[in-house]
């Protein structure tokens, strides 16, 4: 009992601990999930032990970490969106209707309409309370833990000016070099590249894991003061003192007195948006004046004293000149569109990608056809239409989906519910080949030095056909090769002795297997920690691996059953490539407990719930935190919940003391 109370004491202070160093410092020491399993830990202690309750136990904060769900808040002021404009002439009357409505002069302040996700924040005596998303206008997602992450957002004010409870309202934006940068690095992992940096500045905002929300390095950018005593009527004025608080209010607002300096604005942004470090799709006119904002009132929408006027999507009509079909490393077949180069947005645009048959379909494009080609937030262009009226009686034949691989000539197979087509000859397809070699040297599998161009010239030179011809170059094969002076083929050789000592996770990525991407590979590496382990599983055997559903399943078990895969693997093993996990203190790593799912309840005496935990894991199995209909042991100790014991005794769940677990284990 006492162990109890004293694992108890412990967990309160340890989790105490990491939420001062999570919330007040911004430096959490602890993954995500360590925190919520301790606060589960915790938690059921102190549901078995209501004599140890503490109010003050971290168990008992409002809007606990624990919660996988965002908690939901009321906005003290809605958040309203803005009626959109298209041209200058609707910014025209936008500007009749409010000078008609107040009949005195206004001033309306002009700024950039920033595409983000929109976020709301509380700040009461100078110190940040709570962030919320936009949610449906009335209702949004606290997400104040991940907000404090964003270097931009001030935790605390600057100065003692500021009023002691406001709001502030802003964007979340994702900067391009960051957007960029983290689609290029997932290109590199083979990784879906994402579309725009909205998606994922709003999809960040609601992950689950802070550290994420940190490494991904969001700006914010504030537009808009709430509050019942705020310092001016202005609202440019109130802008400029939230600057001097330290908010990041964006130095490019303008005050306009007139329609010319409107005009002005809206010619001039058009233009050098295109310069900008994020996202924007218009401007906002707002009128300054709080008391007419006041006068002018709301619709059941949007504001009378504010309009967006939205940038046109830049848009282009073009010659589609040809359709070519590409292949990339997994067989799967993009069809592009080539283009007469015309200018978009300050870019060239000689091709658009059509991604699938059903887009085809869906535009029924005719070469010689005069296509609309837009540059949205996407990078890459999109045909968005075709120009039918403009088709002549000249205009080429009808687009089709191809039916034969245009590298290799083998018939694409289009699998179920999938819009995509694959070529499946991954032994005979040129740019499949050079893909799978592509990604087996990436620094992420087996780091070996030799880029894209060199792995080109040697498949073309007939040195390599696939990733075991690699540890056959020797020196004087690279050498009859151009960009292959001496040093830099004793790097690729030395780069080729270095991966053979590459962990078995890391090869098990590398060799390419559809849908085994990193995270994957490392499950199945401990699952099956060696290569003839895996080779035999089958797709049960694979599917009782925690995460590891029927789809990944399918495509292992396709892979091992390829007489050609086995070969190759075979192959590599002589050459001394690391096919079995090393020995990392877990060698004592058995499947004695594969494909059960085994639940804990209780304290325990031998070792720590953590350690069964591991335990379970080690010996391949699956610990889950409920009994249900799949669980197969029920691990009891001291103390258990006893709605559990009686749910699983109802279940004819087999029940285990921590003796007998161990013995099980021995045995
Ligand atoms: S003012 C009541 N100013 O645009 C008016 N909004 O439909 C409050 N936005 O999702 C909005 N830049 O997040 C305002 N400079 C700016 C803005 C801006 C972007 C977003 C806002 C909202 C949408 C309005």
């Amino acid at each position: 009992m006492n162990g109890t109370k004293s694992r108890i004491t412990s967990l309160r202070r340890e989790l105490e601990r990491h939420n001062y160093n999570y919330h007040v410092l911004s430096a959490p020491t602890i993954a995500d999930c360590e925190f919520d399993y301790m606060m589960r830990e915790l938690q059921q202690l102190e549901e078995a032990h209501p004599e140890y309750f503490d109010p003050y136990s971290p168990t008992q904060r409002v809007g606990s970490d624990l919660s996988k769900d965002f908690e939901q808040v009321s906005h003290k002021y809605p958040m309203l969106s803005l009626g959109n404009t298209y041209s200058e002439a609707e910014v025209r009357e936008f500007y009749g209707r409010v000078a008609r409505s107040l009949n005195e002069s206004f001033d309306i302040v002009a700024e950039l309409k920033y595409d983000g996700a929109s976020i709301s924040l509380t700040y009461k005596n100078g110190k940040l309370v709570q962030a919320v998303t936009r949610g449906d206008g009335s209702r949004g997602d606290n997400v104040t833990a991940n907000v404090r992450t964003i270097r931009s957002v001030p935790l605390s004010l600057i100065g003692d000016d500021y009023p002691d409870e406001f709001e502030i309202r802003g964007e979340i934006l994702l900067p391009w070099s960051e957007f960029e940068r983290i689609n290029k690095e997932r290109e590199e992992q083979g990784e879906s590249l994402f579309a725009n940096p909205r998606n994922v500045a709003s999809g960040t905002l609601k992950h689950q894991n802070p550290s994420v929300v940190a490494a991904r390095k969001l700006d914010a950018y504030f537009y808009y003061l709430l509050g019942e005593d705020l310092p001016t009527d202005g609202h440019y004025e109130n802008m400029e003192a939230a600057r001097s608080w330290g908010f990041k209010i964006p130095p490019v607002i303008r005050k306009c007195s007139s329609l010319e300096d409107i005009s002005e604005y809206l010619s001039y942004w058009e233009k050098e948006r295109e310069h900008l470090p994020v996202a924007t799709d218009g401007i906002v006119l707002k009128v300054n004046s709080i008391k007419q904002q006041l006068n002018l009132g709301y619709t059941a929408k949007s504001p009378r004293w504010a309009v967006a006027y939205k940038f046109q999507a830049e848009r282009i009509a073009t010659r589609l000149n040809s359709i070519s079909f590409q292949v990339g490393r997994t067989g799967a077949i993009t069809p592009v569109a080539n283009l007469e180069p015309a200018l978009l947005s300050g870019t060239t645009v000689k091709r658009a990608s059509l991604h699938n048959e059903d887009i085809i379909i869906g535009l029924d494009l005719h070469i010689g056809d005069n296509v609309y080609v837009e540059k949205g937030g996407e990078i890459i262009p999109k045909i968005v239409g075709v120009d039918t009226e403009s088709r002549t009686t000249e205009v080429g034949e009808k687009v089709s989906f191809i039916k034969n691989c245009p590298e290799c000539g083998a018939e694409l197979i289009q699998p179920e519910g999938e819009a995509a087509h694959y070529c499946p000859n991954a032994w005979g397809c040129p740019p499949q080949i050079k893909g799978a070699i592509e990604h087996f040297v990436t620094r992420r599998a087996m780091d070996i030095r030799i880029g894209p161009e060199s792995i080109e010239d040697m498949y073309n030179a007939g040195l390599i056909k696939n990733v075991a011809d690699l540890y056959t170059l020797g020196l004087t094969d690279l050498v009859k090769l151009e960009r292959w002076a001496g040093k830099s083929a004793q790097n690729l050789l030395d780069s080729l002795s270095e991966s053979k000592s590459v962990p078995f996770e890391r090869f098990l990525y590398g060799l390419g297997i559809r849908y085994v991407g990193e995270t994957v590979a490392k499950r199945l590496s401990r699952a099956f920690p060696h290569i003839d382990k895996l080779k035999q599983a089958t797709a049960e055997d694979l599917t009782a691996v925690d995460e590891i559903g029927e789809r990944i399943a399918q495509s292992v078990t396709a892979y091992f059953a390829d007489e050609r895969n086995i070969a190759l693997i075979e192959r590599l093993a002589t050459f001394g490539l690391k096919m079995y996990m090393e020995d990392d203190g877990s060698s004592n790593r058995t499947n004695k407990l594969s494909g059960l799912n085994i639940v804990i309840s209780g304290a325990f005496a031998k070792h720590s719930r953590d350690e069964y935990k591991q335990l379970i894991e080690l010996h391949g199995g699956k610990n889950s935190g409920s009994v249900s209909g799949k669980t197969d042991y029920l691990l009891v100790g001291e103390n258990m919940g006893q709605a559990k014991l009686e749910k699983a005794s109802k279940l004819g769940i087999k029940i285990l003391n921590e003796d007998e677990f161990l013995n099980l284990l021995e045995q």
